[in-house]
């Protein structure tokens, strides 16, 4: 299994191209189930979540063409996909796909809308807390769906005609569930309204694409979206957004080691809360033509609170990432996470490397300590992973992070990113 060795200590300068929103890309490949047309889909990451995404669809029907590794002009690593869906030869999300990465369970959406049945195992996915269906199931049932479970899946259908336009509240705030009442409801009869929607720039992306595919959507962006159903969708080009979550790890990392970074082609409209919070941690953050530039000379990092919030607020990909910022901060800083019941994996982590870290229910107590010193730590989840990595980047001495599929899930090319900018950091593969 491989690892992930990091020599700490050096400052990042340079430049690192974000790649494409994973988070964004699963629900708009997902998308082409809805229509029989080729939807085109620009600025895709290479990443482990997405590879996996094409299995699942594959099995779906859908036809995929890749167009070269590279694109021509950015210095982006991220590729044009075609995705064809002429028919959908199977209607069921197995268990042995499903189990490996929870967005998958979002099929559901589109496989109903177009082909009025789904079988849909139950997700697995991050180890982050108990993450249940409910929302989806609730959503799609005031759509009209019929549900029922049976060994371990769910079993969906429309009724004759297909589903039926409804107006429905979110309890709570769910990015996947507003996805997928989206998704479903752009080929439902008549008119839906979704309250209490997820105002996450993802959705925002996903509707803009469901738009050009031919939808009929208002207010993706605020917390009540209308959708007037329409019969068919077509085909469509559409430009992945970039990575808010990658941009803002990279600007911790920046924050955490000192140094000088543009990060290329993204945008501070996407994460402004985080960028924030960074700069009154002491970072500098400026909009540059080509992205953000990211600085931090000498001082130590001051302490910040925050809370995990549904966007805009502080998001709770990054909460790990900040963390690992604050150990080094100058003072007692807390961290609370609202969003998912058991997101702190990485304090234990983050110990090893003297991290000085005390739980109390859903907030963390971080006293700054001088200097973090190089350990083997275990990668937990996705974002956890790569809060040990800038760590390591900060650290003194040797950190091996093990576990690193995790960070392969959702970071394309982390360790040649980080080393184009004056990092230590390479894979050792057992
Ligand atoms: C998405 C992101 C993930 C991010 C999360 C929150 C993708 C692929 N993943 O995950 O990176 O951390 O948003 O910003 O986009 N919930 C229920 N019942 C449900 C659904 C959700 O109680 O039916 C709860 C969850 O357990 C969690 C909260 O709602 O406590 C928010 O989860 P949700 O927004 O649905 O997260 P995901 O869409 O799975």
């Amino acid at each position: 299994m491989d690892r992930i060795r990091i020599s700490g200590g050096n400052e990042l300068h340079g430049t690192i191209p974000i790649s494409g929103a994973k988070n964004a890309a699963l629900p708009l490949m997902i998308a082409s189930l809805l229509t029989s047309d080729t939807l085109t889909l620009e600025n895709v990451p290479h990443l482990a979540d997405v590879e996996q995404l094409l299995r699942i669809l594959g099995n779906h029907g859908v036809d995929v063409s890749v167009n070269g590794r590279r694109e021509s002009q950015a210095e982006s690593y991220s590729r044009t996909i075609n995705f064809t869906c002429r028919t959908i030869v199977d209607t069921t999300a197995p268990y042995e796909l499903v189990s490996k990465m929870r967005a998958s369970f979002w099929v559901i959406g589109p496989l109903l809308a177009r082909e009025g049945k789904a079988r849909v195992s139950l997700p697995g996915g991050c180890a982050i807390g108990t993450r249940p269906v409910d929302l989806f199931l609730d959503g799609l049932q005031a759509l009209g769906a019929i549900l029922e479970v049976d060994a371990g899946y769910i079993n969906a259908s429309a009724p004759k005609g297909g589903l039926i336009g409804a107006h429905y509240t979110f309890p709570k705030v769910s990015v996947g569930a507003t996805h997928v009442m989206l998704m479903a409801a752009t080929l439902a009869r008549g008119t839906t309204v979704i309250d209490n929607a997820a105002r996450e720039p993802e959705v925002v992306d996903l509707a803009k694409c469901l738009t050009a595919m031919g939808a009929k959507i208002s207010g993706a962006g605020t917390r009540t979206i209308t959708i007037e159903g329409v019969a068919s969708l077509s085909g469509a080009r559409h430009r992945v957004l970039p990575d808010r979550i990658e941009t803002g790890t990279y600007a911790m990392a920046v924050a955490m080691t000192g140094g000088d970074v543009v990060l290329e082609g993204t945008q501070a409209s996407l994460l402004e809360n985080a960028l924030d919070t960074l700069r009154l941690a002491g970072a500098e953050i400026t909009e540059t033509e080509s992205g953000l530039r990211v600085v931090r000379n000498g001082n130590r990092i001051q302490p910040v609170d925050i809370v995990t919030e549904p966007f805009p607020g502080f998001p709770t990909d990054l909460q790990a990432q900040f963390m690992a910022l604050m150990t080094m901060s100058s003072g007692v800083s807390h961290v609370t996470e609202t969003i998912f019941e058991n997101r702190f994996m990485h304090v234990q982590e983050l110990a090893r490397l003297g991290a000085k870290i005390s739980l109390s229910g859903q907030m963390a107590r971080i006293e700054g300590v001088s200097q973090l010193k190089g350990a083997p730590v275990m990668a937990t989840d996705l974002r956890a992973s790569v809060s040990l990595v800038i760590a390591g980047l900060a650290a003194e001495g040797e950190t091996i992070v093990s576990r690193v599929y995790h960070l392969d899930r959702g970071f394309e090319r982390l360790e040649e990113k980080l080393t184009r900018c004056g990092a230590i950091v390479e894979r050792v593969s057992d």
